[in-house]
């Protein structure tokens, strides 16, 4: 079988897993080449196979010779459909890992169900003990309620008023103005419910309550804030609200934490090309403009980069992490210095179908989109026949 891109909407429906292969051996050189970091060694990543959790289990393993277990929710392959990315990422991660000693073992499921939850407590009881660190990285668009069996739906979309701007297609390149109509309070508590933190708190809850987790256990959640152009459909929408909401959680964990000396943050990342920002109105644009001044600036950085800059330079310094003032640790200053965003807004207004593909980085994102299914790869052959199934073995 020869696997090609197949788009649909903001969706490709095929992934490749050689060039899923090629993205992981990318990002455990890159983080081999940075060095050491004196960091957890045995690390649970919830939301472990693609973009910033994948990211958070590569510099785990590969730079601190950490064993991880990874908590998914990916498609398996079938006869005659290939599996998701993320399928494909964590099999080729597994085998890196084991090639190199490491521990690594993965459970496809649910993260939000109870079962997920019991299935990871019995493998940490069974082969780990305790666990000094917990990476939260989930993002969904639904979550089944453990406790009241509702299947809450989030929103992307502004709270009070409509809010209109542009965005791009970035398929096509085509420049449009959006109008994206106010939420409903209902659609803000649903938002809440599966991107806010009470699933986060459930799973820490569930690790204290079975003495899994290590004195000094460390967990981090991952947010975002982003600039003013893209505050009323982000920050200041339903996902925002889910965010602040994310962002108390912390506090909270860290009060329930206390008897143990053990610390909840929320770390706040970069905007990326991932398959969960793509399908958010506006942002598409935005990461086009901020990918092209980034680069120009010497300052582009990917999932890995960032989070081997969270590791190495905010969470294990060795000395206290630093936060800003609302206890948050930022890892997006890179993206929020005021002359790249000067410049992006700048950018902004001048942004047509014309003028994008010379102003903004559109073949980058592009590129950046492809990659997420394995696709693009400098190193692999696509006109390969690719027959081969990978497996991971521990899955349960
Ligand atoms: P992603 O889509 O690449 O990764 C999501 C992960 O969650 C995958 O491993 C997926 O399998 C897993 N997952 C989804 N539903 C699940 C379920 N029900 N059970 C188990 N696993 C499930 O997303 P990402 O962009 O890496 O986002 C991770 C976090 O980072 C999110 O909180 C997001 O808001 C935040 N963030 C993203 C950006 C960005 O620009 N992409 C920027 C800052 C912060
Ligand atoms: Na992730």
């Amino acid at each position: 079988m020869i696997i090609e891109p197949r788009m649909r909407g903001f969706i490709c429906l095929t992934s490749h897993p050689k060039g899923c292969e090629q993205n992981v051996k990318n990002q455990i050189e890159y983080i081999k080449s940075k060095g050491p970091i004196e960091g957890a060694k045995k690390v649970l990543v919830i939301g472990a196979s693609t973009g910033f959790g994948l990211a958070s289990r590569i510099t785990s393993a590969f730079g601190s010779n950490a064993a991880t277990i990874g908590v998914f929710f990916e498609k398996p392959p079938v006869e005659g459909k290939t599996a998701s990315p993320g399928w494909y990422n964590s099999a080729a991660f597994e085998n890196e890992a084991h090639k190199a000693g490491l521990y690594a073992k993965s459970i496809n499921g649910d993260a939000f169900s109870n079962e997920v939850k019991q299935q990871t407590i019995d493998l940490i009881k069974a082969d780990l003990g305790q666990i000094d660190l917990v990476i939260y990285s989930l993002a969904s668009p639904v979550r089944l309620h453990p406790v009241t069996g509702v299947l809450h739906r989030s929103v992307l979309k502004p709270i009070g008023s409509t809010f209109t701007n542009k965005t791009v297609d970035f398929h096509t390149g085509n420049v449009t103005e959006v109008s994206i109509e106010p939420c409903t309070e209902e659609e803000i508590a649903n938002t809440i419910a599966v991107m806010g933190g009470e699933d986060w708190s459930m799973w820490m809850d569930a690790l204290k309550k079975e003495n899994l987790l290590a004195s000094g256990a460390t967990t981090v959640a991952y947010s975002y804030i982003g600039p003013s152009l893209t505050e009323a459909v982000y920050r200041k929408g339903t996902i925002g609200r889910a965010k602040d909401d994310l962002e108390a959680t912390a506090f909270a964990i860290t009060d329930s934490l206390k008897d143990l000396g053990g610390k909840a943050y929320v770390s706040v990342n970069k905007a990326l090309v991932t398959q969960a920002s793509s399908a958010i109105p506006v942002i598409p644009l935005y990461i086009s403009l901020l990918y092209k001044i980034m680069k120009a600036e010497g300052l582009h950085e990917g999932c890995i980069e960032q989070i081997q800059r969270l590791f190495q330079d905010r969470l294990y310094t060795g000395k206290p992490i630093p936060t800003d003032e609302k206890g948050r640790i930022r890892i997006d200053d890179w993206e929020m210095r005021e002359d790249v965003q000067e410049k992006v807004a700048k950018l902004w207004l001048e942004a047509t179908t014309e003028t994008l593909p010379a102003i903004g980085d559109l073949a980058g994102y592009r590129n950046d989109f492809l990659n997420l299914f394995g696709f693009e790869f400098e190193g692999v052959d696509y006109k390969a026949d690719t027959n081969e199934v990978v497996g991971i073995e521990s899955i349960a």
